[in-house]
């Protein structure tokens, strides 16, 4: 594959609108749980940086935790099937918990991965993602906090990759169709 300038492709979100959002949801958060503690599960590898800027705008006493789970060939698998790479290290019976996502798309990860954690049976359980794509959705499932929603494009971008490249840049930005290789 090509892997363009990031700086050639079209802005969607600019790192302030994605900070001011992020801070939005923090404050959010802080108020819905004042008092309590947390737990963040981020969704690795494309929640790293969402869950590194949204902690930081949370004022509640919390944990991280991390999960992984496989998405080889997953759009084009009939099944859906998601399996699970990496488990939490910590148990989380009784915790109020979030799992952060960068981008909820057909739903299959987050879906997968909601009705994991409840076997642990965590006091309470939420989902807050940076990206919503509801037209894309093949399992219902929404996300408790979303920083934005967005049509059915292709993004790159603060923790979102095309072939693992790009998480890196600050701002989100549409990735062009003609170098995805479709
Ligand atoms: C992407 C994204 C979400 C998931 C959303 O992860 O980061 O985790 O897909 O898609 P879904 O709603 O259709 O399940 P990906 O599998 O690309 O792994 P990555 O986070 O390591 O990039
Ligand atoms: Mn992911
Ligand atoms: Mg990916």
């Amino acid at each position: 594959p090509t892997f363009p300038p990031a700086e050639t492709m079209p802005i969607l979100f600019t790192k302030d609108q994605i900070a001011e959002r992020t801070k939005a949801i923090g404050a959010q958060i802080t108020a819905d749980y004042a008092g309590q503690s947390i737990v963040l599960i981020g969704v690795l590898k494309g929640a790293a940086i969402f869950l590194a800027d949204l902690a930081r705008a949370i004022n509640v006493d919390n944990t991280f935790d991390f999960v992984a789970v496989s998405s080889y060939g997953r759009a084009r698998v009939s099944s859906g099937a998601v399996k699970l790479i990496k488990d939490i290290d910590n148990p989380i019976e009784g915790k109020h918990v979030i799992i952060v996502e960068d981008i909820l798309d057909t739903g299959l990860t987050l879906s997968y991965l909601r009705g994991l954690m409840l076997q642990h049976k965590p006091a309470s359980l939420k989902i807050a993602t940076c990206l919503d794509k509801p037209e894309r959705r093949l399992v219902p499932i929404e996300a408790d906090y979303v920083a934005f929603k967005i049509p059915n494009q292709f993004v790159i971008g603060y923790g979102m990759d095309f072939a693992e490249r790009y998480r890196g840049v600050d701002d989100i930005r549409l990735f062009p169709e003609e170098a995805a290789g479709h």
